[in-house]
This record gives structure tokens, sequence and C-alpha cells, in this order.
């Protein structure tokens, strides 16, 4: 148990072969703060979800599904707007912690594309999820329960993606033409998570903005970001944990044209 060396991530673990999906796995641990940093893995997930209700599929034992139980402060999970709002932070957590793995195992570049995708060459190599954890009335510990799961194509060979992916998807194996051990991959990513999260509960989450941008994808060029009031058009300048995404005016006959520097708040 101790082997990880963590702080707090990974130091209990549950490992399945078969479940609906980790991030319910890892949600059912929040009746108590003794499981903050309860790791779920599976090798298969028969209702592995992505964001805005999509499903996410992975071919069976050849990726890292892999969620995470944590309970951050309530000052660093407001509650907003839904139940993704305030806790935007940990998927760049989860982003960072995957980019450099999958970074030092190819000897690629990872990069991160706003919200929750890690790229490779413009593909898709991972997905991070976020989500509260609804906590019974009778449990102990802190108010905030979430839950960090990370997708991440190790094993997948390039004929297993559904045809309509195989433009858009990659797995370290496809990048390095070779198999990974999963379970050394797990322990990487497991130790990276838990240093980035415990620089944040130090520092503030602005711990991470600079790495956030060391990975980020489309820093310095042109981006059209969904907001709550549509889409913008323009250059992003920055990415920051405390600032959001900071976008310049893109070019002057462009109809969208945004009047000046707008930030977008991360959630
Ligand atoms: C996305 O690409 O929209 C996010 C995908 C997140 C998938 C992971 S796999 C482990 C964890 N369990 C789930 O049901 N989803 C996340």
């Amino acid at each position: 148990e101790h082997e990880l060396g963590t702080a707090r991530i990974g130091r209990r673990l549950a490992v399945w072969s078969r479940v609906g999906s980790t991030n319910d796995a890892a949600a059912r641990g929040a009746s108590t703060a003794a499981n903050d940093g309860l790791v779920v893995m599976a090798e298969e997930q028969t209702s592995g979800r992505g964001r805005r209700g999509r499903s996410f599929h992975a071919p069976e034992r050849s990726s890292l599904l892999m969620s995470v139980l944590l309970f951050p402060p309530a000052s660093l999970a407001p509650m907003g707007k839904d139940s993704a709002s305030g806790v935007a932070w940990l998927t760049v957590v989860g982003a960072v912690a995957v980019a450099e793995t999958v970074a030092e195992r190819s000897g690629r570049e990872a990069r991160i594309k706003w919200p929750n995708d890690v790229r490779v060459d413009g593909r898709k190599i991972c997905g991070v999820l976020v989500e509260r954890a609804i906590r019974p009335a009778d449990a102990d510990g802190p108010e905030t329960a979430v839950v960090v799961g990370i997708g991440l194509n190790v094993n997948v060979a390039a004929d297993a993606f559904p045809p309509e992916l195989r433009e858009k998807a990659t797995s370290l194996r496809i990048l390095s033409g070779r198999d990974f051990d999963r379970s050394d991959l797990a322990r990487d990513l497991i130790r990276r998570l838990d240093r980035w999260y415990d620089a944040s509960l130090r520092e503030g989450p602005s711990a991470l903005s600079l790495a956030w941008r060391d990975h980020c994808e489309h820093l310095g060029r042109p981006v059209r970001v969904a907001t709550a009031t549509g889409v913008l058009a323009g250059r992003l300048v920055d990415v920051d944990l405390e600032q959001g995404l900071t976008l310049e005016p893109g070019p002057a006959d462009d109809p969208a044209r945004l009047p000046g520097l707008v930030r977008i708040p991360l959630d």
C-alpha cells in the first residue's frame, strides 16, 4: 500500500475487471473522508462516460481507466451554477499529469486541448471527466467530494478504434510501436496526480498554471471557445487557473471580432 510513496492519492486502491463506470465506483466511496485519494481502476467499463453525456468506449484490457476520489477543501471547490462548477482546476490536475506521463513515455509532445482532452499530433489520447460525488446525509468529514476520471489509450491498436475515431484518436502503442506495462504507467500517473494535487492544496491551483501553459495546445493561436453566452473567436494569449482563458481580438475583417481582451472564466 505504501510503496507508491504518495501523500494521499493511491493509498487506497481498488482494481476491478469490469465495472459500469470507475467514476461511479469511486463516488460510492464518498461516504467517508477516509477514502480521500481512493483510486479505482478497471479493465473494462460497461457504461463509461465522457463529457456532455457522451459515452466513452475503451477496448478491453488495453487502456488505463482510472478514477480518483478527492475531498478538496470547500474554499477550493465553491458550488456554482452546475455540478461541474468550481472544480475545473481538477481537470487541469488530471490533464497535466497525463500530458507529462505521455510525453515522457512516448518522447512526443502531449498537448492539453481545453477543456479536457490530451492530444498528440492533434489526435486524442486521453479524456478527463471531473464530477462531484453526491455525499450521503450521514457522511463524515468535509462537504465536497470530487471524482477525477481518466481514460488513457495505452496498448490500443489502430484497428481497435471504431472507424469514425481512427483519424481522430491515438494511443501510446500507435505512437511508439510497442506495448506498455499498464501497472507501471498507473504508478507513474498516480504519483504525478498526487504531486500536482498536493501542490494545488499548498499553493492554490495557480501552482498548475505554468505546467498548463507548457502543455497547452492552442496558446498563441486562433481559437473558438464555447461559452455560456455563445462562441467567442480570437487568439488564445494566456491560460491561467485564476484568470481563465484570455483571448485577444482576431483579424480585423472577422465579423465576430472581439472588442478587446476577453477573459473566459474556467467555470
Ligand atoms: C471525455 O473524453 O469526454 C472524457 C472521458 C473520460 C473517460 C474516463 S474512463 C475512466 C472514468 N470513468 C468514466 O466513466 N469516465 C472516465
